[in-house]
């Protein structure tokens, strides 16, 4: 038996919801580009979850199961209130979505239509427990979500109290609809074999949550703003990047397991973030950005992943930098109870094996002879 570090190229299981063949990605057949063009992030959500695009009445129907279980219950918003003030936004958030399986009363009904009706609960809470840990940090009250509005609307809504720019949601929606799936990756992963063990769909997206916080993984985009942060100045951008590739450090947003040509999102995210530069008179992120995406394509043939840019489009909507991953995280819950979804419909348990390379034929040895 010989161990694939990484598990590099192993096909682990089938899937119908997303592909990502020949730096290709579609969600259900439907390329991103497509989608990033037309689609509201609630019709992905339909279509990830349930296989198509939906009909007006059927997408109607999804904001309306979406808006009546946004509010998340006044237990868990007292455990957020709870929090050291210094905690890390997605280890608050692993928590605090874990924490709402035990306010959920079909939390153990692993019937297709309570998992459903589960998938729709986490959908529409966890952009609202975002905004609120967000709120209670600076020692205000967390703002209620509002009805008649998409997530990305009302996320922005929750996090300030004031109606966003139509352009900041359109940015918002943009960035959801390209995070929300991405065939298996560790995250994913990580839910599907959390609950190819049958457990419950809450386990399942808290393991996924805790995946997603690593910096290899979603935490790139937060690490992408400190890295331009640090360089400060476009003058500064060449130095650094030389100096962190001479000490074979990572530069964080480039690079990927699968897409080796380049990743697909990021284009729309360079697209987003130069517009968002222009209306908000601060061209310097998105500049410094593309002097690191050409340094970098140059001197190691790297490209950017789809954290690089997303980090200075969420700089410009002004959200702080340490809610960069807990905002991929509110998009890719839609992604992650999909996947949890098809794990139950077809499960067997995912449980691979290991190369022993530690040692053999050794005796127990009694505590006073060691
Ligand atoms: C996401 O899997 C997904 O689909 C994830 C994702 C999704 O939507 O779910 O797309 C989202 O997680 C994007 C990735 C975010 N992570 C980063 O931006 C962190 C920086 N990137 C990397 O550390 C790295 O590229 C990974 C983790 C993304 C991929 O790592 P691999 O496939 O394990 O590759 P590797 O670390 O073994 O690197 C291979 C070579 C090495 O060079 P050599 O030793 O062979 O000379 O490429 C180099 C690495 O040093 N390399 C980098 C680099 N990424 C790879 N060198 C400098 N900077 C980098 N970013």
């Amino acid at each position: 038996m010989t161990a694939t570090k990484g598990l590099e190229g192993i096909v682990a299981t089938t899937s119908s919801i997303s592909s990502i063949i020949d730096g290709t990605l579609t969600y259900r057949g439907i390329n991103i580009d497509d989608l990033a063009e037309n689609a509201t992030f609630e019709e992905v959500v339909y279509l990830l979850w349930y296989g198509k695009l939906p009909t007006q009445s059927e997408l109607d129907q999804l904001h309306k199961d979406l808006e009546a279980n946004s509010a998340v219950p006044e237990q868990v918003i007292d455990q957020i209130k709870s929090y050291p003030a210094d905690t890390n936004p997605m280890a608050a958030l692993r928590s605090t979505v874990s924490s709402l399986a035990l306010f959920d009363k079909e939390a153990n009904d692993m019937s297709p239509e309570a998992n459903i009706r589960k998938a729709i609960r986490l959908q529409a809470q966890t952009s609202t427990i975002v905004a609120a840990f967000a709120r209670i940090r600076e020692g205000k009250e967390p703002i209620s979500p509002k009805s008649g509005v998409s997530i990305a609307e009302n996320f922005l809504y929750m996090l300030t109290g004031e109606t966003p720019e139509p352009i900041a949601v359109e940015a918002m929606d943009k960035a959801l609809v390209l995070h929300a799936d991405h065939e298996l990756n560790a995250s994913t992963f990580a839910a599907r074999v959390t609950v190819a063990t049958l457990s419950d769909i809450y386990s399942g997206v808290t393991s996924a949550i805790g995946a997603l916080k690593g910096p290899l993984h979603g935490g790139a985009n937060e690490a992408v703003m400190v890295m331009l942060e640090e360089i400060g100045t476009p003058d500064q951008v060449e130095a650094y990047v030389k100096k962190k590739l001479d000490n074979k450090e990572k530069l964080m947003g480039f690079g990927h397991r699968v897409y080796k040509n380049g990743d697909p999102r990021a284009k729309h995210l360079m697209k987003m973030s130069k517009e968002l530069g222009k209306i908000t008179n601060n061209m310097n992120w998105y500049n410094m950005s593309v002097q690191i995406e050409e340094l970098v394509t140059n001197l190691k043939g790297l490209k950017p992943n789809v954290d690089f840019y997303s980090a200075s489009v969420y700089t410009s909507l002004k959200i702080p930098r340490d809610l960069f991953t807990p905002i991929f995280a509110i998009s890719r819950m839609s992604g992650w109870t999909a996947h949890i979804l098809e794990q139950y419909e077809n499960n067997r348990l995912i449980r691979p094996r290991a190369e022993y390379t530690g040692p053999s034929s050794q005796a127990y040895v009694p505590i006073e002879k060691r």
